[in-house]
């Protein structure tokens, strides 16, 4: 048995797409045959990731790169009716742009908490509010959400981010059972430490907080995985496309973990 995908045709909104697991995803898309409107908010970055996608070779798709804050719920509408507008369906949304903030509790303000919910929660329930009205309609709909270890397993200096995740995985589980009445699935990825510039920018939080070097993080991060590796973005990308595949038909309202063994309970 070989295992196609069978995604060529089809189109993807990927948030986050010009860095790290989201441009990793999009350029596995796009080399699938898959149009993707990649969404993000610095246009330098959306063009030097459109440019590095269309250099991949693909089977006739197209890619285009739509600025928006994620935050805003009216950037949310303008992502959906660009990409309508230039590909006139959306089979699947790839909800991934996140930025929380690592820092210590007693020091850190609302903003903290707010500026992380407002993108990460709220911006991800936003979009599929956007974008399920369509699917329904066609009777078919793939969403993937990028979410986090620290969703299961609270980190003291990731609770912005940890809290957010946590309200994603009840959401993800809580509306499969509402969305699978219209053919639409659901399923969420959480990665563990992955290599990408946030990882980068979290690490050096982290120092800050905790009053050691960036290196001594890294190598703490390393020492507590069971298989003493941080994942890459494209391993984060390659289940994304089977769980957006019809060879996961059946799979809807899970949490898939990529974490080298991480998680410490079941
Ligand atoms: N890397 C890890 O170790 C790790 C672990 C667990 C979970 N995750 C999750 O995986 C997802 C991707 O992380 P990553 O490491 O790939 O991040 P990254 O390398 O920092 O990339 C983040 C992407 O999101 C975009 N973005 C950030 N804020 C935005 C906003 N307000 N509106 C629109 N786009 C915005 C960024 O572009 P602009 O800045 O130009 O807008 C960029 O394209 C996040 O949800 C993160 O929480 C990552």
């Amino acid at each position: 048995m070989s295992l196609e995908l069978k995604l060529s045709g089809k189109t993807a909104i990927v948030t986050g797409g010009s860095a790290g697991i989201g441009l990793a995803t999009a350029k596995a898309l796009y080399s699938e045959g898959v149009n993707v409107a990649i969404a993000a908010r610095n246009q330098e970055r959306l063009d030097q990731a459109v440019a590095d996608i269309q250099s991949l070779p693909t089977p006739g798709a197209k890619v285009i790169a739509i600025s928006a804050d994620l935050t805003k719920a009216e950037d949310i509408e303008k992502v959906v009716s660009t990409t309508l507008a230039q590909f006139s369906q959306i089979d699947i949304l790839i909800n991934n742009a996140g930025s929380a903030r690592a820092g210590s509790f007693l020091e850190s303000t609302d903003d903290l908490f707010l500026d992380a919910w407002n993108l990460k929660l709220l911006g991800y329930i936003r979009l599929i509010r956007a974008v399920v009205p369509h699917q329904k309609s066609r009777g078919d709909g793939r969403i993937v959400n990028i979410v986090g270890g620290a969703g299961r397993t609270p980190r003291p200096n990731f609770l912005a981010g940890g809290t957010s995740n946590a309200a994603l995985l009840n959401f993800t589980k809580g509306i499969s059972k509402e969305l699978a009445e219209y053919k639409i699935r659901i399923n969420a990825i959480s990665p563990g430490a992955t290599a990408t510039e946030r990882a980068e920018r979290l690490a050096q939080q982290n120092a800050q907080a905790q009053g050691i070097t960036v290196e001594q993080v890294k190598a703490q991060n390393i020492q507590s995985i069971p298989l003493k590796r941080i994942a890459q973005p494209e391993e984060i990308a390659a289940l994304t496309l089977f769980l957006v595949s019809d060879l996961a038909a059946s799979i809807t309202g899970t949490e898939i973990i990529v974490d080298g063994g991480s998680t410490p309970g079941v």
